[in-house]
């Protein structure tokens, strides 16, 4: 399904966005069915806080329960000193994951497809699986920054073969925090790696080369409906969104059958089976 050009560009630049991918139809039963699945959502007295700027606050047992099921995790700045939610729970998720698209029909019918097989095919992965799914909010005001990092330091294969789906469920620019990405920058260096020993998680460090500078980085503004595919060696980062706009992403995480993947990977399937597209 891709052009000659669309293939040399994913290989130049090792991402490429996609207008008009999905329609505003089926991005709108999307969020609808995240946004209920977020009103069913009872978060007790386990509070998982997702915070890529400081992983040792990650609630670890939480993040690991959540490879087999569908969780909310609250966006850092959603409590206030005395633990109290700041706003309303709808407005405080930094995100849901990362079954959806196994074990939700609505996710399931929106992750698989010809078109989506078809693609990944022209991308290289020869037996796709999917791995992981994300509703990431990015809410106003509250929705916090996504370093610089690389998918693959979370999905480690060999040989590498983790490939981004990014949908946008809204539009994504500069106030409201639209990706940035380095292009080209799948063809530096791993530079860390999120490894899990038992039951602790923690990210290591692999290589020094820097994050890019701001000459290399370019922003990735899309409308909604939008598919941006990117190699998961290929640096990226998203800023907070402090507009009163809210940034609705959802991804998709795919490695290739053909290619070994780490036992040492947080994200473990014991019980669901994997598929594909
Ligand atoms: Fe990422």
């Amino acid at each position: 399904m891709l052009t000659a050009e669309q293939q040399a560009a994913w290989q130049q630049d090792g991402y490429l966005a996609l207008p008009g991918f999905k329609t505003a139809a089926e991005g709108a039963v999307l969020q609808r069915r995240a946004r209920e699945i977020v009103d069913a959502f009872e978060p007790g007295d386990t509070r998982a806080v997702f915070s890529s700027t400081q992983p040792e606050r990650l609630a670890d047992a939480a993040l690991i329960a959540s490879a087999e099921a569908v969780h909310c995790f609250f966006e850092e700045e959603a409590f206030d000193a005395s633990g109290a939610l700041r706003q309303p729970k709808a407005q405080s998720i930094n995100k849901i994951g990362h079954a959806l698209h196994d074990l939700d029909p609505v996710f399931d019918a929106f992750s698989r497809g010809p078109a989506l097989a078809a693609l990944a095919a022209d991308l290289g992965l020869l037996r796709p699986l999917l791995w992981q799914s994300m509703v990431i909010f990015k809410q106003p005001g509250i929705g916090g920054e996504v370093r610089w990092h690389q998918d693959a330091s979370f999905f480690v294969t060999e040989p590498q073969s983790v490939t981004t789906f990014w949908f946008a469920l809204e539009d994504a620019d500069l106030d409201n925090g639209c990706l940035w990405v380095q292009p080209g920058g799948h063809r530096t260096p791993l530079r860390e790696r999120f490894e899990r020993h038992g039951e602790r998680l923690q990210m290591q460090r692999l290589d020094d080369t820097p994050w890019p500078g701001a000459g290399e980085a370019r922003p990735l503004p899309v409308s909604a409906g939008t598919l941006v595919c990117f190699d998961g060696r290929l640096p990226h980062y998203s800023a907070p969104n402090r507009s009163p706009k809210s940034r609705m992403a959802y991804t998709l995480h795919v490695t290739d059958g053909g290619a070994a993947y780490s036992a040492l990977n947080w994200l473990q399937r014991e019980r669901l089976p994997l598929r594909g597209f």
